[in-house]
């Protein structure tokens, strides 16, 4: 069956008595009549395939004929003529499967009949004014027509709590998509990695990984790319990107494609001159380390937080060996002093957002255990900030290491794996084709 037929039917299934009101994204206004990049609601997305802006999805499990029910934007030629092709009400029913399609103009006047009797309005209140408007307007349309029949909409509720658990779990479909993403995100990677030599600027490296997905098809990055040169590898979300390469300091690359809006999200750090020096090379088998022993713990019934203990444990064994922490291993965990050097978290889920829908904890703050069909990052790193006080001969040094790693049913499938990792493979590879194009 249409995938997206099959999700609509198990959310259908999951909301009896209640109603989903899902809008489309709207496009947003850059500047004197240029845009934004359209990228469509992920949840809507996930639930139509559909990739147009202007649209709402309503989900009503009672009506007695039609329980899926898009509203659109209909065919217009001069509108097409300047804008592109769209789809229209006529052509809706058949390419996407829903039970009836009409225009966007005659939202107002239709939504109040599929609200009257539901209980629960599943909306995203807050996220668009205007359209809160017209639906807390139908929803007051729907108590008139219903006060006699005594049941109304009581509550709204995020339509995260009902449809995040399902995106949770990729289909094999949706395994498929981030395959490719992974790929593609690897021929970027690898593409920067021969290209890198001092001198070079951040943005001529971000520019080739950029080039690399949008020859392999991507629309876009799934975020903006990091591509920090020395000390700038130390600012976790660095994304200026302006400055020189410069010989003896690493370059640390976090960057991926957005695949038929798929995210892959990967970091990787390498030596601008191809060859890690001693301290370079220290901190970069710790984080090494980490990474793999993360990735050991990516398993049916384990959890982000025993990949996230496993990093840390290995960050900080490896921070006592090489001098940047002193005392016990116990106690440089329990007081989180590894914290200087390695801030954040082990991974997040992945999937259609680069921070994919799903909690990390249930209602009792248990760890949610991982299960196959989950896709997590597992991303630990180390980071020497210049202004801490510590041997000097480590300061300015960034790394992190991160892949997209999928639960399996007897373990993982690590799917950015063939990307350049290991210091004997990225020596090989760092510097040995220089781009043409960059002088
Ligand atoms: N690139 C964003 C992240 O690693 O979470
Ligand atoms: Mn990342
Ligand atoms: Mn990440």
């Amino acid at each position: 069956m249409h995938p997206y037929i099959d999700r609509r039917n198990r959310l259908l299934a999951s909301i009896a008595g209640d109603v989903a009101i899902l809008p489309a994204a709207r496009p947003v206004a850059r500047n004197g009549d240029s845009e934004y990049e359209f990228r469509q609601n992920s949840t809507f997305y996930y639930l139509t395939g559909f990739d147009e802006p202007d649209a709402v999805l309503v989900l009503a499990p009672e009506h007695p004929r039609h329980r899926s029910v898009l509203f659109l934007r209909t065919r217009d030629r001069a509108m097409e003529i300047w804008n592109g092709k769209r789809l229209g009400v006529e052509r809706a029913v058949e390419h996407l499967g829903v039970d009836a399609a009409y225009p966007l103009s005659e939202l107002d006047e239709r939504l109040p009949e599929f609200l009257c009797g539901a209980r629960t309005l599943y909306y995203d209140i807050g996220a668009d004014d205007a359209r809160d408007r017209h639906v807390l307007a139908a929803r007051a349309n729907a108590e008139a027509l219903t006060r006699r029949r005594g049941r109304t909409v009581s509550t709204i509720a995020s339509p995260a709590t009902v449809v995040d658990p399902m995106r949770l779990i990729k289909s094999p479909e949706e395994i498929a998509t981030m395959r490719s993403a992974a790929r593609i995100t690897g021929r970027g990677h690898e593409a920067a990695m021969r290209a890198t030599r001092p001198s070079l600027y951040e943005y001529q490296i971000e520019a080739i990984l950029e080039f690399e997905y949008r020859y392999g098809g991507a629309r876009s990055t799934a975020y903006e790319s990091i591509v920090a040169g020395g000390e700038n590898a130390t600012i976790l979300h660095y994304s200026t990107n302006r400055e020189r390469l410069l010989d003896g300091t690493l370059l640390l690359v976090d960057s991926g494609c957005e695949m038929d809006n798929y995210a892959s999200d990967v970091t990787r750090t390498w030596p601008v001159n191809g060859r890690f020096s001693a301290e370079q090379r220290a901190i970069y088998d710790i984080v090494l380390a980490a990474n793999e022993a993360g990735i050991a713990q990516v398993q049916p019934g384990r959890s982000q937080r025993a990949f996230h203990e496993a990093a840390v444990r290995t960050i900080t064994e490896g921070l006592i060996d090489i001098g940047l922490l002193a005392g016990s291993l116990d106690e440089n965990i329990e007081r989180e002093r590894y914290r200087d050097y390695y801030m954040h978290g082990s991974g997040h889920w992945l999937g259609l957002d680069v921070h994919d829908a799903g909690r990390y904890r249930d209602d009792e703050d248990r760890p949610i255990p991982l299960q196959p069909g989950m896709v997590t990052t597992v991303e630990p790193g180390i980071y020497v900030h210049a202004d801490l006080n510590c041997d000097e001969r480590f300061k300015g040094i960034g790394v992190r290491l991160e892949d997209n790693v999928l639960v399996t049913q007897d373990g993982n499938e690590n799917l950015t794996e063939a990307i350049p990792k290991r210091i004997d493979a990225i020596e090989a590879i760092v510097g040995s084709t220089p781009c043409a194009s960059v002088s």
